[in-house]
């Protein structure tokens, strides 16, 4: 592929402000500026350096973000910032999007993508792909509401059961939840709906993949191949 598509498609602006990138000695393979743009290279594990940054190709982006409260899931925010507001130029201009939403005060996990096969296959209701929360609790939770979360309740202005498939009391106002559904503000309505009131909301999994300590609110991270495998986006 010519540097110059290969860049193009990799978030780094239109064909021609590539070509002028490669031109002006931005660009460094091995160590070595290089500034011919249509010099042909294979993709396929290809590293470079654009102003002394590092980068591998990669056909499609995936990545995660640790979401801070008061940002929006959209691309045209409301009240708050949206995320994408969080990534840099380049994966912007990939027009990624996230999978699935969560709200402006719920902080955590969030899959960002520019494979729409992807969203799709984690977003599906027909694949199940559990999700765990940490749900801090208003009034301290007791035995009877975890019971009712998981034999499954009935939200306000719906006509279906939703069920927890986990309920785990990680201290006396603090709950580790695990749908495998995704309604509108389903956590806050499950809580709701047993009569308690959800304080603070985080989303800390995935499918197998956790939230990293190590990831700050407001910081991303790409997917590498052992996350993929954690989501059962690819063999191990
Ligand atoms: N459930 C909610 O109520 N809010 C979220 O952001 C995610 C799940």
């Amino acid at each position: 592929m010519q540097l110059e598509k290969l860049l193009h498609s990799q978030g780094f602006g239109t064909r021609k402000e590539c070509r002028a990138l490669v031109r002006n000695g931005w660009l460094e393979i091995n160590g070595q500026v290089v500034e011919d743009p249509f010099l042909d290279v294979n993709p396929e594990g290809f590293r470079y350096t654009v102003d002394d940054e590092p980068f591998v190709y990669r056909e499609k982006a995936y990545l995660m973000l640790h979401k801070p409260s008061d940002y929006e899931c959209s691309q045209k925010p409301k009240h708050h910032r949206s995320i994408y507001t969080l990534l840099p130029d380049y994966l912007q201009n990939r027009e990624v999007q996230c999978v699935g939403r969560l709200d402006e005060d719920t902080t955590g996990l969030i899959l960002i993508t520019d494979d729409g096969h992807f969203i799709h296959r984690m977003s599906s209701p027909k694949h199940k792909v559990p999700k765990v929360y940490e749900v801090t609790a208003k009034h301290p939770l007791d035995q009877s509401q975890i019971e009712q979360l998981l034999a499954g309740v009935m939200l306000h202005d719906d006509n279906e059961l939703v069920v927890a498939d986990r309920c785990e009391l990680v201290s006396e106002q603090v709950l580790l939840l695990t749908l495998t559904q995704g309604k509108y503000h389903q956590v806050k309505r499950m809580l709701a709906a047993v009569g308690n009131r959800v304080e603070r909301l985080k989303r800390v999994a995935i499918g197998q993949l956790a939230l990293p300590a190590k990831l700050e609110p407001g910081e991303w991270c790409w997917l590498e191949d052992e996350d993929l495998v954690k989501l059962g986006m690819k063999q191990a």
